[in-house]
């Protein structure tokens, strides 16, 4: 082969060669692409290199024309290359920009809402009813006397209720109320009757925790004291209370004993085929009464205190009073 031939052969390859290049280069569509093509066109074993290393066997006078050629296309390419680099780039920016585009004048998608305690919403609810018949809301202390939680209720010095077992003493006559009746005391103590109050708040026992028992409960207390209240007033509020906050379930009344009340019963309402006690009530028993200063005689009056837990849980259907504590929100935002 003529040196002229092997010269044009190699003029061809580098034609051949910058129109390819510059083709694929521009057609790359990703960096990836663009580094493969610049081995193949640029690399040690690429096919400019091949190019050079052929013109060695060119004549002496012929080698420069192809050496600048080649190392004039080399720089081209690397031009090109880089240049589709920023191309590319830019674009990748746009694309990014594009879609983590704001629009200011969207309209907001709304603040995610907390949700109010299913317990939160069960006192009230209990307070509306009793409220609607006239009843003033009166809070009493957590931290309460032996003379207020026992001893002005009735509840002689060796009840069971006042067992270590069942109360958390802070010291021999300070302890956490295992009830909110004392708040009828605290009441009675600066208020002549007639007297109409509801007390909730938070009770006290030393139980331990299960699905129905929990040592920090929550209470409503009620209390009616009037010229002429009898039992009939009481059963009439409570089944009228009763029917407003669970609807049509069935109730019974049961006699039942406490200290404070005379007589007492325990109301039932029946749930998934059982009766189930839902509050302790009775007419205030005189001696309490007298021993606030008021006349049984001519003051009578009616008292009840139920567990809102156990309320919650029947009118929702909820089977472990420990969900009420465990701040699950999947719980939680059901209500
Ligand atoms: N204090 C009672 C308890 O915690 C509930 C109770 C029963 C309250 C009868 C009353 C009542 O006011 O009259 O078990």
């Amino acid at each position: 082969m003529s040196s002229s031939v092997q010269l044009k052969h190699l003029s061809e390859e580098l034609d051949l060669l910058e129109a390819e290049a510059a083709n694929k280069i521009a057609e790359a569509s990703d960096g990836e692409t663009l580094e493969k093509l610049r081995l193949n066109f640029l690399g040690k074993k690429g096919r400019l290199s091949i190019v050079l290393g052929a013109m060695g066997k060119l004549p002496g006078n012929e080698r420069p024309l192809v050496g600048q050629r080649a190392n004039l296309l080399k720089s081209q390419l690397q031009e090109l290359i880089s240049q589709r680099l920023e191309v590319l780039k830019s674009q990748a920016l746009e694309k990014l920009l594009a879609q983590e585009t704001i629009d200011v004048t969207a309209p907001p998608s709304g603040i995610p809402q907390g949700h109010r305690h299913p317990l939160v919403t069960t006192t009230e609810k209990i307070i509306d009813l009793f409220s609607g018949l006239g009843y003033q809301v009166v809070e009493g202390p957590e931290l309460e006397s032996d003379f207020y939680n026992f001893e002005a209720l009735n509840i002689p010095p060796n009840h069971p209720a006042r067992d270590m077992q069942d109360t958390f003493y802070l010291d021999k006559s300070f302890l956490l109320r295992t009830h909110t009746s004392p708040v009828q005391i605290r009441y009675l103590e600066n208020n002549h009757p007639p007297i109409r109050i509801v007390s909730p708040g938070r009770v006290y026992r030393r139980d331990s925790v299960d699905a129905t028992h929990s040592p920090v409960f929550h209470q409503v207390e009620v209390l009616a004291i009037d010229e002429g209240l009898d039992f009939s007033h009481l059963r009439g509020t409570v089944m009228a209370f009763l029917k407003a906050f669970f609807g049509d379930l069935p109730i019974r009344f049961r006699a039942s004993y406490f200290p404070f009340t005379e007589p007492s019963a325990e109301v039932d309402v029946q749930w998934r085929g059982k009766w189930l006690e839902v509050m302790g009530c009775g007419m205030v028993d005189p001696a309490v009464l007298e021993g606030m200063g008021i006349d049984p005689e001519r003051w009578t009056g009616f008292a009840a205190g139920l567990g809102v837990e156990r309320f919650c849980m029947v009118k929702h259907g909820i089977d472990d009073i420990r969900r009420f504590y465990t701040n699950d929100l999947r719980f939680l935002e059901q209500f």
